[in-house]
């Protein structure tokens, strides 16, 4: 089973999952809405042959006088692949993803006050805290609790500066001078040392590979 970050490509499977498993639809520009203004907040759970089991669709909400934070629009995860935790994983990266790109405080949502299996997810998993009950909140007349989940211990997690881990390398040997050859200074009328950086002048050098062709010359 594999998270990742849902792509335009997922929207029609995701919504194909809302259908099968909740009774809030809603229409594809709504997903494509989602998808195109906060591509980095939706994600998908995939199987092994890549078909979608699951996702959270997710955005920022964009009230100036609130404090920066998300909401979940919907989560589902399909009846074969339950309680295998891919609820609690697409929510985590959701809200990783609005601290780490939005710098969220907090992320919102609403569950119906029937729905067991989400509210347990979302107060005894996730943490959530049920902030107000909204009257008649679904189409159908039933009541949602309205739930936050505090993000701003994440929010500090990133911005600690990075602690960098540097490859293990292995002891480097102590530095070593490097030997530099002194050639006695034999031929002083020549031998400008002042001039010469390593001890061993041009001069001096001249002389080595004349005495070196010298000597070669002889055998
Ligand atoms: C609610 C829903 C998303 C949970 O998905 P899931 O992948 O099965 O959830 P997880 O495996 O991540 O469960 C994490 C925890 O949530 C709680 N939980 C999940 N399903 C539960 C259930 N049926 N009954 C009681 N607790 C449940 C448990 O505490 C669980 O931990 P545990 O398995 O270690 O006991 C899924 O049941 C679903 O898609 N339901 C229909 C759509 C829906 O209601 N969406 C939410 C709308 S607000």
């Amino acid at each position: 089973m594999n998270i990742r970050n849902s792509t335009p490509a997922d929207l029609m499977n995701m919504q194909h999952c809302n259908l099968l498993c909740l009774p809030e639809n809603y229409q594809m520009k709504y997903y494509f809405y989602h998808g195109l203004s906060w591509p980095q907040l939706s994600y998908v759970a995939e199987d092994a042959k890549g078909n979608i089991v699951g996702y959270v669709l997710a955005k920022m909400e964009e009230d100036p006088d609130e404090a920066t934070h998300g909401h979940i629009t919907s989560l589902a995860v399909k009846r074969s692949h339950r309680r295998l935790g891919l609820a609690r994983k697409l929510m985590d990266h959701a809200s990783r993803a609005m601290v780490e790109s939005f710098k969220a405080k907090y992320v919102s949502l609403h569950v119906r006050v029937s729905n067991r299996a989400a509210l347990r997810l979302y107060a005894h998993t996730l943490k959530f805290e049920q902030s107000e009950v909204e009257a008649k909140y679904y189409a159908d007349g039933e009541d949602a609790y309205a739930m936050k989940r505090d993000l701003t211990k994440l929010l500090d997690e990133f911005s600690e500066p990075k602690k960098l881990f540097l490859p293990f390398r292995e002891k480097q040997p102590a530095q070593v001078t490097p030997q530099v050859a002194v050639i006695e200074d034999t031929t002083e009328d020549f031998v400008d040392n002042e001039n010469s950086q390593s001890g061993l002048s041009v001069l001096a050098e001249d002389n080595l590979i004349k005495e070196f062709k010298d000597s070669a010359s002889m055998t």
